[in-house]
């Protein structure tokens, strides 16, 4: 055990009694509702936190990146989806090897018959089927086929040999640009609503539909729980952040990702520096607000800018070697600038976890 001024700084922190408490709730949640929760692991990359995940009831996780796969696959993790279009000849080889090498236990998500085509070709060749989603966009228009041509899609799809429809998928992101809770929630809701009346519209063209997954941390409390869905997907809920504080997805105080950080200097008055910036914080802005960070337990305070190694806060009261605890305004980018992090209770740091599968 470390107290955590004898630490050194910058640090990454996820505070063990908040981060218990957000598995626990999430957890909670879907098991009421009857949904499975298949948390993003791109949150933690942390096999401590993940492991805490399953054992309160996770079915699985979902990955963005085959290393992420790779790496939970060496866990032992048997069901896993990549919410990701597997394209270019290394990701083709590494699905078919993942699955021929696991026995299965990986879904993949396609979107066009452009992208499963090297896929199929490849299964096919190696003697394998590769299970998959249709992406389908629910109004965020990044990946996706549109509602309207999801049967024509699929059909497309399915009729190449070593691919198998399991069901649909939606990433309902475009709801993080409603400041307003219910309105937040309505639309999470909608989206839910469209990924459902897609599954149907499959069936009725004579698929077989076992899953309909949507996930993000702003609709957890809306899109799992529309009538049809049957898994949820959040990932930042583990440790929440200053962006969800600002969407009414957690209160400050379920925040469990802090960056511990040391005042390095105050030459220009209320313009305390510290030893922690964009390197550590990552450059992701909080939406609307602008700024790196929140400071925890300093309302006061403000970190308007930093530079890589550099952080400008702005307020007064702060002195020379003091402590300042930052509240990131994306957690998972923050966990990918780090290779480790200290787990702490209290003002103790109690382990030293290892971070994986980062670029
Ligand atoms: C496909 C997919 N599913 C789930 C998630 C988890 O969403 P959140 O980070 O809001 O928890 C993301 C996040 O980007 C995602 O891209």
């Amino acid at each position: 055990m470390i107290p955590l001024a004898a630490l050194p700084t910058p640090a990454l922190l996820v505070d063990l009694d908040r981060l218990e408490r957000n598995i626990a709730a999430m957890a909670g949640a879907f098991a009421a509702a009857g949904v499975a929760l298949r948390p993003h692991v791109k949150t933690s990359k942390c096999w401590e936190v993940a492991r805490r995940q399953l054992a309160a009831g996770a079915i699985g996780f979902t990955c963005s990146t085959a290393a992420e796969v790779a790496w939970l696959q060496s866990h032992g993790v048997g069901d896993l989806l990549w919410a990701h279009i597997p394209i270019g000849p290394r990701k083709v080889r590494f699905v078919v090897d993942a699955i021929a090498q696991h026995g299965g236990g990986l879904t993949v998500s396609l979107d066009s018959v452009e992208a499963a085509r090297p896929l199929s070709a490849s299964a096919f060749a190696a003697g394998i089927t590769v299970p998959f989603v249709l992406e389908v966009n629910t109004g965020h228009a990044r990946l996706g086929v549109e509602p309207s041509s999801a049967v024509a899609t699929a059909t497309a799809i399915a009729s190449l040999p070593g691919l198998r429809l399991r069901g649909v998928l939606t990433h309902e992101g475009h709801i993080s640009a409603l400041a307003d809770r219910p309105a937040l929630e309505e639309a999470g809701s909608t989206a839910g609503a469209l990924l459902v009346s897609v599954a149907d519209a499959l069936r009725t063209a004579g698929f077989l539909v076992e899953v309909v997954s949507v996930g993000s941390t702003p609709g957890a409390t809306s899109t799992p729980f529309v009538p049809g869905v049957t898994e949820g997907r959040p990932g930042t809920y583990v440790y929440y952040d200053a962006n969800q504080t600002r969407l009414g997805s957690c209160t400050l105080d379920q925040c469990a990702q802090t960056v511990l950080a040391t005042v390095a200097s105050v030459q220009r008055a209320g313009r305390p520096i510290i030893d922690a910036g964009i390197k550590a914080m990552s450059s992701d802005a909080i939406a609307a607000a602008g700024g790196v960070g929140l400071v925890l337990d300093r309302p006061d305070v403000t970190f308007p800018e930093a530079n890589e190694e550099h952080g400008f806060l702005v307020g007064s009261g702060l002195a020379v070697g003091d402590l300042v605890r930052l509240v990131p305004n994306h957690a998972c980018g923050t966990t990918n600038m780090w290779s480790h992090l200290y787990a702490v209770r209290g003002d103790m740091a109690v382990e030293r976890w290892e971070i994986s599968a980062r670029y």
